[in-house]
């Protein structure tokens, strides 16, 4: 039986993004998919940001794609786009967010011999922090969050870090801001317990503050990336910076149901619509789906090699191109048959070998 995945497109570059990335999946296996709406697309149809429909959906998934939410049409009304995106993180369970970054041959803002060797992997905490806790409102001239940091969360993030790391270079960095907040105390007391029981795992600590500085200026010396749920959002975006565009990264949120796969980027509104949105997180995303829902880490590698020959013939405009999404889509699409032809007798220990991205 094929596998059934609910696809998400939402608003902005979204729907554009999701279209490529369906196609490249459609390419590489039968699979089953069932649409749902969500962000400021379900507000306008049914004023909820994540409907039930939606989420009944997603729970009876193999898998969730998801596109990008919000936009500034939605900004200032009652009930906000990335409300839908947050409750369906939360009511799927998907605790750890995996989000790699490496350099890709392309330019970046860095200087070429810093960003070239750089392969970082944030593991953001999705389940705590400043994101859920209780109570948070606004009422007059005070607005209240709470930054809660329970034991168990930071436990299960912790571990996902650690055994990424002893499949890359076995190195964790955790990143918290331990000298003012007492939820990053317990944090960095969690991580140092867990550490123990993977002594092969080098761990080291930063200040968030002074880690925003040293991932850029030394990238290279990082590998696996732990920290909490605000601090992962900000770090991940600021780790685009060695890929050379923030509409280059992957993601896979995971959990004890269906993982939720969606590109790092968000709808970036001022271009959606003109068909030049940066396809290439959400292919990667799809590779990251192979690898870790599906279970095909050939396909995986098949879409990754695919994406990264692509990159080499054409680009678009956010990393110095000029080609469409549908242009460079086209481009995986070919590199992809040719691979499947290529590869036909080759025998497998022949087969190229497997590349970082598989995490
Ligand atoms: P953004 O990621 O949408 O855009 C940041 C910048 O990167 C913009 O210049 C944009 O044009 C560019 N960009 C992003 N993705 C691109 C791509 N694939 N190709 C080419 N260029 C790309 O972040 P933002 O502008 O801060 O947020 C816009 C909206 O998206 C907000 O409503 C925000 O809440 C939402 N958002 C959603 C998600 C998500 O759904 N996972 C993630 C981040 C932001
Ligand atoms: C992300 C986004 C979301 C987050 C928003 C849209 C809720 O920025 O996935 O990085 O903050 O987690
Ligand atoms: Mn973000």
């Amino acid at each position: 039986m094929s596998a059934t995945i609910v696809v998400l497109p939402g608003d902005g570059i979204g729907p554009e993004v999701t279209e490529a990335a369906l196609s490249v999946l459609g390419a590489c296996l039968p699979i089953q998919t069932r649409e749902g709406w969500i962000g400021g697309a379900a507000i306008d149809r049914t004023g909820s940001a994540l409907p039930p429909e939606t989420l009944a959906l997603c729970t009876d998934a193999s898998a969730v794609f998801l596109g990008a939410v919000g936009g500034p049409k939605w900004e200032g009304g009652t009930v906000r786009p990335e409300q839908g995106l947050l409750g369906l993180r939360r009511a799927l369970g998907v605790y750890a967010n995996l989000r790699p970054a490496r350099y890709m041959g392309l330019p970046t803002p860095l200087k070429d011999n810093l960003a070239r060797p750089a392969n970082l992997l944030v593991v953001r905490d999705l389940a705590g922090g400043v994101y859920f806790g209780e109570p948070r409102g606004i009422s007059g001239n005070e607005a209240v969050n709470t930054w809660r940091q329970t034991v168990e969360q930071t436990k299960a993030v912790a571990e996902v870090a650690f055994q990424q790391a002893r499949k890359r270079r076995k190195r964790v960095t955790s990143v918290d801001k331990a000298n003012v907040l007492e939820a990053s105390r317990l944090w960095r007391s969690v991580v140092i317990e867990v550490a123990k029981a993977y002594p092969d795992v080098e761990l080291e600590h930063r200040y968030v503050d002074a880690m925003s500085f040293e991932m850029l200026q030394t990238p290279h010396r990082f590998d696996v990336i732990v920290t909490d749920n605000l601090f992962g959002d900000i770090l991940s975006d600021e780790a685009a910076a060695v890929a050379g565009s923030i509409g280059l990264l992957p993601s896979a949120s995971l959990g004890p149901g269906p993982g939720l796969y969606e590109p790092v980027h968000g709808s970036a509104p001022e271009i959606a619509g003109r068909g030049i949105a940066n396809p290439v997180g959400a292919l990667l995303t799809v590779s990251m789906m192979l690898e870790h829902a599906l279970r095909r880490p050939d396909l995986a590698r098949a879409v990754e090699l695919s994406v990264l020959g692509a990159l080499r013939e054409v680009r678009t405009p956010d990393i110095g191109g000029n080609a469409t999404t549908a242009e460079f889509t086209a481009a995986v699409h070919r590199q992809l048959s040719w691979r499947r032809w290529q590869d036909q007798d080759q025998p497998e220990d022949e087969q190229a070998p497997a590349t970082d991205w598989g995490v």
